[in-house]
Order: structure tokens, then C-alpha cells, then sequence
């Protein structure tokens, strides 16, 4: 059905100028070579397309067709369309003129000129090109770690689009292909983040558009440290987790949850979480453990809070109940005793 309907389109051009006496009835239909001679005229959709035509003399008769009709005869007008019309600037010239040239207007244009007893056709083939367009792109997405992620990006455009995809990390990965579907298959947390999808043809700068894609995981504990204090004295302890979404912390001491009461703070933003002890005493050394939490997963590590023995300088008249200060005096004197020992050695070589 469409192998027949093809030909006879071809040829209805010619069929009508043959009823219009503007080729004579002799000449063989198939003569005309659709493929040989024809220029190509490239404009881009929206712009004036000429399509140029010239006659040797004012007797010719002349017209201008397209596959489907005639579109002027002469002088006389047949196409309907306000957007065609001739373009004479010299007697000779009998261009043809489109403005607002849109994509059905593709295709191929015959001037036919008959000058007395030689019958000529010259034939123009309109290409419309139009800039890339993307026309329809996955909207952000969550997803969680480990699964398969499908992105789309559609593009209208003439010549057909390249479309690429670009995951925007400082590495900037580039996607081989030419790709609408970008499959991620077990997607991993590194892999989230911004995408870019470019539609490119030559015929204008590239149409680009971005798609979010979050991935969630669960929380692992990046930063747990202990500390040391002495009592009378403020102390925090550091606790740090990544996971998306963002985790929530808990604190317990022992078995115990931790409020924000009796000299205990927690302050916990994004991913970090402290517990501060405004005023450290005996009860508060220990173990302690951070919970993080996030709707995929809970983890938790354990923090220690060691009792410090300050350092004290050497008195020299040590009074009644300065025990600490006497013992640390003692472990000062231990080596300075033994380095006079080995002195004393060396000089005597004993
Ligand atoms: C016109 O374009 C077609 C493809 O679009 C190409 O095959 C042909 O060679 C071109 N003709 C000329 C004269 O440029
Ligand atoms: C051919 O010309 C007619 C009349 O101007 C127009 O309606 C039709 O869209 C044209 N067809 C093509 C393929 O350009
Ligand atoms: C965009 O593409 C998706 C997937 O092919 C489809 O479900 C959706 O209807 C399209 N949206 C538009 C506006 O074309
Ligand atoms: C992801 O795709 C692979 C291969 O197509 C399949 O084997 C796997 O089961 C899929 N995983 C999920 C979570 O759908
Ligand atoms: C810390 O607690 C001790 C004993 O309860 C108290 O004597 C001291 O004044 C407190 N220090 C501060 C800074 O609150
Ligand atoms: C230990 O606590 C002190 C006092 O709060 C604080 O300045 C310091 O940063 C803490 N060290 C660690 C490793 O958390
Ligand atoms: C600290 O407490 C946690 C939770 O109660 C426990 O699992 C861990 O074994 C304790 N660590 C030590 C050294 O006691
Ligand atoms: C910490 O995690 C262990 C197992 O990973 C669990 O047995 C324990 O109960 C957790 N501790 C707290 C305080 O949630």
C-alpha cells in the first residue's frame, strides 16, 4: 500500500503540469532523477527560506510545485498558505519565498520552466533544522543504597539529538552513548548527587538540564572519642555519623539514657553529636555510648570518660594532705636518681 502510494506522489507533480500544458505530453515522466541535481537548502525552523529560481526569458512559463501541489503557476497564487509567496527583484528571477518555515514544510520544490521547446526542472530539497530541545527529564529522586536507578532524558531537535549523560563530581563522569536511559545498577552512596543530561546537534548550543538523585544509607559511626578530665571541670565527648537522611543521636550511660538534666547537655547538628558534662565528679567517669539513627539502620559506638590526674608542679615545701603533689614529685625524682646512677657509671666504668 505505502510501496504504490510512494511513486504515485513522486510523479503527481508532474502528472499536473501536464494538464496544465507546461510539459509536453511526449516527455517521459520517469526522466525527471529526483536524486541527481537536487540542491539541499538548509534553514532552521522559524527563519525564511528563498528557494531560487531563473528563467532565460520573460515568454517562459513557469511554476512552482511541491510533492502534494501546485503552489504558484505563473503569477497566479494556488497554495492557500499566507507564508508563501514569489520573489521577483529582477524580471528573470522567479524565487520562491517561505516564511516561517516549520518542520512539514521539508521536502522537495520543482521550478518548472518551459521555454518554448525545452521543458527544464530544477528541484531544491528544504531541510528544517531545529535547535535541541530536552523535552522530557526524570524528575529528582531518593532512593536507598543498592538499588537500580533508571534516569530518562528525552529530546526533540533536526537532525536527531546526542544525548550524554553527566554524573557532576569533581571527576565529572561521562557516560558513554548515546543514551535517553541511564541505568544505574545497585547504585552506591558515592554515586549520588547531581546528573546532567545534555541533548547537543549542530545546529544550536546544547539544551541541558540536571537531575538530583539522593541516595539513602544507613548510619555508621565515623568519629567516636573518648576523653579525659578532671573533676571540677567541663568535658565533651565527640561523636560522629554518615548517613542519609541526616541521623538522630541518643546517648546512654551504661544502660542508661542520657536527657538533657543534672549538668548533662546534648547538642547533636547534622552529623555530629556532643555530649558536654558541665561539671565533672567522681560518678561521671565511665563508659558511654552513641546511638545513631536513621530510618534505614542504627548503630552505635562506646566512649569512654577517664578520670585525669592533673599535673602538679614540684613543690619544694610539701605541707600536710598533698599526697597527689608528694607522689607526683616522686615519679620526678625516680629518673633523676637513676640518671645519676648511670652518670656516676659511665665516669667510674663500672
Ligand atoms: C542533500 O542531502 C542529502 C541527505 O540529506 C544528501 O544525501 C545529498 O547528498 C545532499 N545533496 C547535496 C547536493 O548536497
Ligand atoms: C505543499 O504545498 C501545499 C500548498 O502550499 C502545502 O499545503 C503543503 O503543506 C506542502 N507540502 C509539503 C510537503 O511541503
Ligand atoms: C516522560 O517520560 C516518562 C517515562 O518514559 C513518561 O512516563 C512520562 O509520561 C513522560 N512525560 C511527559 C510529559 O512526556
Ligand atoms: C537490579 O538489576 C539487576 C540486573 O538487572 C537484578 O539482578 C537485581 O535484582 C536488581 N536489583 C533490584 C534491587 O531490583
Ligand atoms: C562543681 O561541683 C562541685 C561539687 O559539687 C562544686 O563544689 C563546684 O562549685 C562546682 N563547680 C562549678 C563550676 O559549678
Ligand atoms: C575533651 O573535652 C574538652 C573540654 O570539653 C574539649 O575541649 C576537647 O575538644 C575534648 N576532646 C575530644 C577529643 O573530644
Ligand atoms: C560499654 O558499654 C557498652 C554498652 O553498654 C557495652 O557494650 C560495652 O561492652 C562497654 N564497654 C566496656 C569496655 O565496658
Ligand atoms: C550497640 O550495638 C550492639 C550490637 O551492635 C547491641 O547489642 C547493643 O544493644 C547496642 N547498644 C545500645 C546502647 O544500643
Amino acid at each position: 500500500m505505502v510501496g504504490r502510494a510512494q511513486p504515485d506522489r513522486r510523479q503527481f507533480p508532474l502528472v499536473l503540469l501536464r494538464l496544465l500544458c507546461l510539459l509536453p505530453t511526449g516527455l517521459p515522466v520517469r526522466s525527471v532523477d529526483y536524486n541527481r541535481g537536487t540542491d539541499n537548502i538548509t534553514v532552521r525552523q522559524g527563519d525564511t527560506a528563498i528557494l531560487r529560481c531563473f528563467i532565460e526569458d520573460k515568454s517562459s512559463k513557469v511554476a512552482w510545485l511541491n510533492r502534494s501541489g501546485i503552489i504558484f503557476a505563473g503569477q497566479d497564487k494556488w497554495s492557500l498558505d499566507p507564508r508563501v509567496e514569489l520573489e521577483k527583484r529582477t524580471p528573470l528571477e522567479y524565487s520562491l519565498r517561505i516564511q516561517k518555515v516549520d518542520i512539514y514544510d521539508e521536502g522537495s520544490y520543482t521550478c518548472s520552466v518551459q521555454t518554448l521547446h525545452h521543458p527544464k526542472t530544477s528541484q531544491v530539497y528544504l531541510i528544517v533544522q531545529v535547535p535541541p530541545k530536552i523535552s522530557n527529564i526524570s524528575s529528582d529522586i531518593t532512593v536507598n543504597e543498592g538499588s537500580n536507578v533508571t534516569l530518562v532524558c528525552m529530546a526533540n531537535g533536526r537532525p536527531e539529538p546526542v544525548i550524554t549523560w553527566r554524573h557532576l563530581t569533581p571527576t565529572a563522569r561521562e557516560f558513554e552513548g548515546d543514551e535517553e536511559f541511564l541505568e544505574i545498577l545497585g547504585i552506591t552512596r558515592e554515586q549520588s548527587g547531581k546528573y546532567e543530561c545534555k541533548a547537543a546537534n549542530e545546529v544550536s548550543t546544547a539544551d541541558v538540564k540536571q537531575v538530583r538523585v539522593t541516595v539513602n544509607y544507613p548510619p555508621t559511626i565515623t568519629e567516636s572519642k573518648s576523653n579525659e578530665s578532671a573533676t571540677g571541670r567541663q568535658v565533651s565527648l565527640k561523636c560522629a555519623a554518615s548517613a542519609v537522611p541526616t541521623p538522630d543521636f541518643e546517648w546512654y550511660r551504661d544502660d542508661t539514657r542520657i536527657n538533657n538534666a543534672n549538668g548533662l547537655e546534648i547538642r547533636s547538628t547534622g552529623s555530629q553529636s556532643y555530649l558536654t558534662v558541665a561539671n565533672v565528679t567522681e560518678e561521671h567517669y565511665g563508659n558511654y555510648t552513641c546511638v545513631a539513627t536513621n530510618k534505614l539502620g542504627i548503630t552505635n559506638a562506646s566512649l569512654f570518660l577517664y578520670k585525669k590526674i592533673l599535673p602538679t608542679l614540684p613543690n619544694p615545701f610539701p605541707g600536710p594532705g598533698t599526697g597527689i603533689a608528694g607522689s607526683g614529685s616522686m615519679c620526678l625524682a625516680v629518673p633523676l636518681w637513676l640518671l645519676a646512677v648511670s652518670l656516676l657509671c659511665l665516669l667510674s666504668k663500672c
